[in-house]
């Protein structure tokens, strides 16, 4: 089975006990000795602290009556909250083999491309004129842009079995 999404993966079934190890979750995938990234729970846990973080500082610019964050609010809510959310039901709702590589590339650099980005824009607005805050910002900037990229690309790849649910 060359291209099972199982290969070089050893599957536990729920409940399945190895001396005083337990596994919790319905189906532990353990990838030769290392824990799987859990992509659905890390992307949305991510997007939980975005979504947190990001209406802080919607109460504070409200409250302050400064617009000055504006644009970093915007894309902490729009990137780090909407878009990593949609990732990671993308990863609950339909098949991507845990092996996928596109895949894992994809999480990280969507994970460090929503932090890249407004952080170096915060750090861009705020000390305009340094070298050092515009790398951040087009650094962050470029690696979100690829993560949206490669998800494109990922909806064609593993495409094959997306489907309507009826
Ligand atoms: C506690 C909740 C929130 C507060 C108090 C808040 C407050 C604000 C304020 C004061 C502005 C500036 C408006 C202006 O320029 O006149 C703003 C802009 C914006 N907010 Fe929020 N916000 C909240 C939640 C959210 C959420 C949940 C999202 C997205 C999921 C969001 C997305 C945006 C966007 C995209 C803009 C820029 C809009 C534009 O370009 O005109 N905000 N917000
Ligand atoms: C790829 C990296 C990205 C870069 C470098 C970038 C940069 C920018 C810049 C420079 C602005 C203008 C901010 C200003 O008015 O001062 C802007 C606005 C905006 N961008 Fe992005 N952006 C990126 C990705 C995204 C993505 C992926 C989304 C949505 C998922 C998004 C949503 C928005 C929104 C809603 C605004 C309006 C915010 C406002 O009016 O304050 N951006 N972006």
């Amino acid at each position: 089975m060359g291209t099972s999404q199982y290969e070089g993966q050893v599957i536990l079934p729920r409940n399945h006990s190895y001396g005083i190890i337990q596994a919790e979750s319905h189906l532990e995938t353990i990838n030769m000795g290392e824990i799987d990234l859990n992509r659905t729970k890390f992307l949305l846990q991510t997007s939980a602290i975005f979504a947190v973080i990001g209406t802080i500082m919607g109460s504070h610019m409200a409250g302050a009556g400064s617009m000055a964050l504006r644009p970093i609010h915007a894309h902490i809510l729009v990137v780090g909250w909407l878009s990593l959310f949609a990732f990671a039901a993308y990863y609950r709702m339909f098949p991507v083999p845990k092996s996928s590589k596109l895949a894992t590339v994809h999480v990280w650099t969507a994970f460090f491309g929503s932090i890249g980005l407004s952080g170096g824009m915060w750090a861009y607005y705020f000390i305009p004129g340094s070298m050092v805050t515009l790398m951040a910002f087009i650094i962050g900037g470029t690696i979100l842009a690829v993560s949206f990229i490669l998800f494109a690309v990922m909806t064609f790849v593993h495409g094959k079995y997306i489907t309507d649910a009826q």
